[in-house]
């Protein structure tokens, strides 16, 4: 005996989707630092999101291989195979649309993104950056606070508009600069509240509890 039902075919098998859960997507070039925070949080009980792909613009991205090793699916768009931004972005909204993301972050990845993808994903896309928003954006944001002499860093997560780091700021944390910090132990303080940040951004949102009202963004209190 077979076990199958007469005719030969099982019965179409329907996968349990939690409505409830958060699906998130992460794009990431590097490291994945911030990508292993995320999936470290998705496994604790209580919380409620699941990362559904990770793209990656580098092959060799670890964080690539750290989504594989959670089960996540992990997504190598290479730029040389588009002919321009637009066509490697068109690229990357057809990828996320397969997999319904219903919030997109950005955890380390190195591309400016077109204003169409930013426009496709507004409010339900969310950036980390290493430094206390509007100070120092870009590039070498750790290096830039060293530079200014600032005595206060941090980090700030905000959704992501238009303009380089420019986007409805969600969270921030502070650290001190200490008078000996390099460049690297400055990134390791602010790397340590980055980890502890971005899932609580991810977290909020999940639970529906930011609101974005111009440029400000107000955190409900729960329900
Ligand atoms: C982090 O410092 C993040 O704030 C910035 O890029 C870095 C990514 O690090 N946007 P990782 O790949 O998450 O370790």
């Amino acid at each position: 005996m077979s076990g199958l039902p007469a005719g030969g075919r099982r019965p179409a098998v329907r996968r349990r989707v939690n409505p409830d859960i958060l699906r998130l997507a992460v794009l990431a070039s590097g490291r994945g630092s911030n990508l292993a925070a995320i999936l470290e949080a998705c496994g604790r009980p209580g919380f409620p999101v699941r990362v559904v792909v990770v793209v990656s613009d580098r092959e060799r991205a670890p964080a690539l291989e750290r989504a594989r090793q959670a089960g996540a699916e992990a997504v190598f768009h290479d730029p040389k195979a588009y002919g321009d931004r637009a066509a490697y972005d068109a690229a990357l909204v057809a990828t996320l649309d397969r997999h319904r993301p219903g919030l997109v972050c950005l955890a380390g990845f190195m591309r400016v993104l077109t204003p169409t993808f930013v426009r496709a994903w507004a409010g339900r896309l969310m950036n980390i950056h290493p430094s206390l928003l509007p100070a120092f954006p870009g590039l070498h944001a750790q290096r830039q606070a060293l530079e200014y002499g600032v005595r206060i860093a941090g980090v700030t997560v905000h959704f992501v508009d238009e303009g380089v780091d420019t986007g409805p700021i969600i969270v921030q944390a502070s650290v001190p600069v200490l008078p000996d910090d390099s460049e690297d132990s400055l990134s390791a303080r602010i790397l340590g509240e980055e980890h502890r940040l971005y899932p609580e951004a991810i977290r909020l949102f999940a639970e529906g509890r930011l609101v974005i009202t111009g440029r400000r963004v107000l955190v409900k209190e729960r329900a």
